[in-house]
């Protein structure tokens, strides 16, 4: 099955994994359709990270379209502004418009003016740490954002469609997902997609909960479905709240390195572009109702991920590995701390082809480069708001 998927809503477009995904999908020489970025600029959406795409393929200025606003998109846009490659500079094809994913009228209005055909759900909130303090926005946007863009699709593609565009044919919602929802695992084994779900913070119950909404929307509505479960991510654009950009920026200002516990936890790290490649891939050929999970069979445990990194920018900053290594620092453990995650790929790699393109040190070598030569793009996200979140998860450990 090879999908044509064209006028492509990116929900959390603005932030890390949606970035790199809009990144991607103008890269590709087949893709020739439009793209609109729907990002409420939370403290994690960040609208720098694509004003280069903006300026190729959104509209100029002084026109609807395509520059930051959520008045600026205008009436309707139709499909004959969709441009093919030939005419990139003449027609945008970047739209971005800021509203929250809960606002059912505003998702309304953009399936409706856009002529939405292909949804790729990222919004969310993103941070573990932030859902052990916080977890209200996390079942906001997590499950009624959730819920509130498959209450828009139906009306839209369902109910009103099927008069007009023919209801659910051609059209694709996609969830974006993590490995969290499977909990924790031992010493031993993987996650497969047949792994019952149990997740255990209010992030992974919340995200949970909006994979059984996107499946029962599957079955009780024939709505065309498709989610994918990853492991962790990194790579350039992560928010310096996470573990690898948290590390290597802190290194650069010699402060703590803060290990979580003993720092025995153990993750598998996929670099970002293999995990955009694999969602877009999933939306092209997947069945639909159908769920893959996404790994690296990269795992690695905190505390030797950390000295790694240590090692690799002591190469870097003319330093000996001992001097990162000694800003090492153990710190009250995580609440409910899922102790290991790995992923069980080969459904993903056997149906559709799929593999990791980049090992884990060819890909933490160019990350880390990355973060070195954009130091201004890091202080910027590391603003007043930035400073409230340090304060309040490591001051009190
Ligand atoms: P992120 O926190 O970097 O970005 C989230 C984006 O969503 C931000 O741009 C933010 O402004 C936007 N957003 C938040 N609430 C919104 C709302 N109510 N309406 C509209 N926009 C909103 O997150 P990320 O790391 O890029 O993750 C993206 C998705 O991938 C999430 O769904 C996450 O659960 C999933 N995921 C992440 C990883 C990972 O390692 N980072 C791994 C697997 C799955
Ligand atoms: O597994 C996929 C998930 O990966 C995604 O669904 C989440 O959105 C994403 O945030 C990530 O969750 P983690 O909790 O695994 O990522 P984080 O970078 O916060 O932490 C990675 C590990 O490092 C985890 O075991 C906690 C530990 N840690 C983290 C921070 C921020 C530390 O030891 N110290 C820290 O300061």
């Amino acid at each position: 099955m090879n999908r044509s998927l064209n006028r492509i809503m990116v929900t959390g477009g603005s932030g890390f994994i949606g970035t790199n995904f809009i990144r991607y999908l103008f890269a590709q020489p087949d893709f020739s359709g439009i793209i609109v970025n729907v990002d409420k600029l939370t403290y994690a959406g960040n609208p720098a990270n694509l004003a280069d795409i903006d300026e190729k393929y959104g509209k100029k200025s002084g026109a609807a379209g395509g520059v930051i606003g959520r008045d600026v998109a205008g009436g309707k846009i139709s499909s004959g502004d969709m441009a093919g490659n030939d005419a990139r500079d003449s027609s945008p094809r970047y739209f971005f418009e800021q509203e929250d994913i809960c606002d059912q009228a505003a998702m309304e209005r953009i399936l409706r003016d856009y002529e939405i055909d292909t949804i790729v759900n990222f919004a969310a909130e993103s941070h573990v740490d932030r859902s052990v303090h916080g977890p209200q926005e996390f079942i906001r946007t997590n499950i009624n954002g959730t819920f509130t863009l498959l209450e828009a699709v139906r009306k839209l593609w369902g109910t009103e469609g099927k008069g007009g565009t023919g209801g659910y044919e051609g059209k694709l919602f996609h969830q974006v997902s993590t490995d969290e929802v499977f909990g924790s695992l031992g010493p031993e084994g993987q996650f497969s997609e047949e792994s019952p779900y149990d997740p255990r913070s209010p992030y992974s119950a919340s995200k949970a909960s909006a994979d059984h909404l996107v499946r029962a929307a599957f079955h009780t509505y024939g709505m065309p479905v498709t989610i994918s479960n990853c492991s962790n991510n990194y790579g350039p654009y992560q928010f310096p709240e996470k573990l690898i950009p948290l590390m290597l920026l802190n290194m650069l200002d010699e402060k703590p390195l803060p290990v979580y516990g003993d720092g025995g936890n153990i993750r598998d790290w996929l670099y970002v572009e293999d995990h955009v490649a694999a969602i877009w891939l999933i939306m092209n050929r997947a069945g639909l109702g159908s769920s893959y999970n996404i790994g690296g069979d990269s795992e690695a445990d905190n505390l030797s991920l950390v000295r790694n990194l240590c090692d690799r920018m002591a190469l870097r900053q003319d330093k000996t590995p001992e001097h990162y290594r000694g800003l090492i620092t153990f710190v009250k453990d995580r609440p409910g701390h899922d102790r290991r995650y790995a992923m069980d790929n080969s459904r993903i790699r056997a149906d559709l082809g799929w593999a990791p393109q980049k090992d884990f040190d060819s890909g933490i070598d160019e990350t880390i480069d990355w973060y070195l030569s954009n130091r201004k793009w890091a202080e910027e996200v590391r603003s007043g708001e930035y400073r409230n979140w340090i304060e309040k998860n490591y001051q009190q450990r």
